[in-house]
């Protein structure tokens, strides 16, 4: 059970405004010239989003059996990442031994990478995880030092219990205070980090705080959470998509942009909502980390999931996240920047009724476009041509995704 519960509402609520404050300046370029991990939005799969505290090691196992056998790793996933719960006690030395759900957690690394993939891990600066686990505060460099022995290659560093036991005891009342032991904190991980030697992705999980694409990379930030948590419904994935609008130009090789991990196969989403939800996201230039129960994953799911020409414009080498260019009531249309001149598109219903915004007609001209256009819809895998006005019957919460080829 979450231990910090009324935390996370006022985390969220926080968040968003976070989000909506976001100021206009250009990106920090990322800190050090060493990173070479995330050149592209990692993909994986995290155990949180379907067992979350109930993962043990031979789900971990398992799925990284199924990353391989669903043909996942041939599309690009490579991480498989453990969320919170795994956490033991500290010995007399302060190392840091994992519970028994997790016997043994170098034996689980060396399984994960025996199968060409890679395995990522949490923590947080804190006292506690967000389950009320042990967390690394004090004990960061040991942490880390911990990590690199095991052979984990990505950490999630989530903040929860960060606030109430430091920021809030050490600087009561001053907001700017909080945020600057904040980010002395992820800083500090990060340090740890490199201090190792291994490539390790860093991840950082505050709930987009402090406009936190600004100052992630300075603090070696590969990938930095937006928003409060998903959840395996529409609303809830509309809202985060929503606030990832006027984010771009913080995306890059490196460093990311993250409205959290896919809910794709999860809870009563429609195919047409896991459908949506997986092409904005790849628009988002996000992180993949599918977060469904693989071993039980349906037919339908995986076809989602292993999409190559959707999962080639998340991973597109230049990194430009999509943005939104307009809206027609509840349809929005996003585009992207690929690499070779070409432009990806996505005609989002965001509406409830199928027809709630019929007739819609797409403005090429808006998107600086003149038709017709030669296009291909990523998920028919027809050929489409787009033309000025031209109508469209987007079912509710479903997607037109196209992938324009180079404009002359
Ligand atoms: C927070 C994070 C989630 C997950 C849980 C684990 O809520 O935002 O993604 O890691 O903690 O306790």
């Amino acid at each position: 059970m979450r231990i910090f519960a009324p935390l996370s509402i006022a985390v969220l609520a926080l968040a968003s405004l976070a989000a909506s404050s976001q100021k206009a300046v250009a990106p920090k370029s990322p800190a050090t010239a060493t990173q070479k991990v995330a050149q592209t939005p990692p993909m994986g799969w995290n155990s949180w989003n379907f067992f979350f505290g109930k993962v043990t090691d031979k789900d971990i196992r398992d799925s990284a059996d199924q990353i391989v056998a669903t043909g996942m790793k041939d599309a690009g996933y490579v991480y498989v990442n453990i969320d919170d719960t795994w956490e033991g006690e500290r010995d007399a030395n302060g190392v840091l031994h994992t519970n028994a759900k997790f016997p043994d957690m170098k034996a689980l690394a060396d399984y994960v990478h025996s199968k060409g993939l890679k395995i990522g891990i949490y923590s947080g600066p804190g006292p506690k995880t967000c389950a009320g686990y042990a967390g690394s505060l004090g004990h960061e460099e040991q942490d880390a030092q911990l990590y690199a022995q095991w052979g984990i290659d990505y950490l999630k560093y989530d903040l929860c219990s960060f606030i109430p036991a430091v920021m809030q005891k050490q600087a009561p009342d001053d907001k700017a205070a909080q945020m600057r032991l904040m980010i002395a904190a992820y800083d500090k991980m990060n340090k740890a980090l490199k201090a190792t030697g291994r490539p390790i992705v860093f991840s950082l999980c505050q709930y987009g705080w402090d406009a936190v694409w600004e100052w992630a990379p300075s603090v070696g930030g590969n990938l930095w959470r937006t928003t409060g948590d998903i959840q395996p419904n529409w609303d809830r994935i509309y809202a985060l998509l929503e606030q990832q609008a006027g984010l771009k130009s913080y995306a890059g090789p490196g460093h990311w942009n993250d409205p959290d991990m896919l809910e794709v196969g999860n809870g009563k989403l429609s195919l047409a909502e896991n459908r949506a939800h997986f092409s904005m996201w790849a628009m988002l230039a996000a992180p993949l980390l599918a977060g469904n129960d693989l071993p039980n994953m349906k037919p339908e799911i995986k076809a989602i999931l292993t999409n190559r020409e959707v999962i080639a414009i998340d991973q597109d080498p230049l990194g430009k996240q999509a943005g939104r260019v307009y809206s027609d009531g509840e349809v929005e249309v996003w585009s992207r920047n690929l690499s070779k001149g070409a432009l990806a598109i996505a005609v989002l219903n965001a509406g409830d009724s199928r027809y709630s915004t019929h007739p819609f007609h797409l403005d090429l001209a808006k998107l600086g476009l003149h038709g017709p256009l030669q296009a291909k819809n990523l998920w028919t895998g027809k050929a489409v041509t787009l033309t000025q006005n031209m109508s469209l019957e987007i079912p509710s919460h479903d997607v037109l995704l196209v992938r324009v080829g180079a404009q002359k």
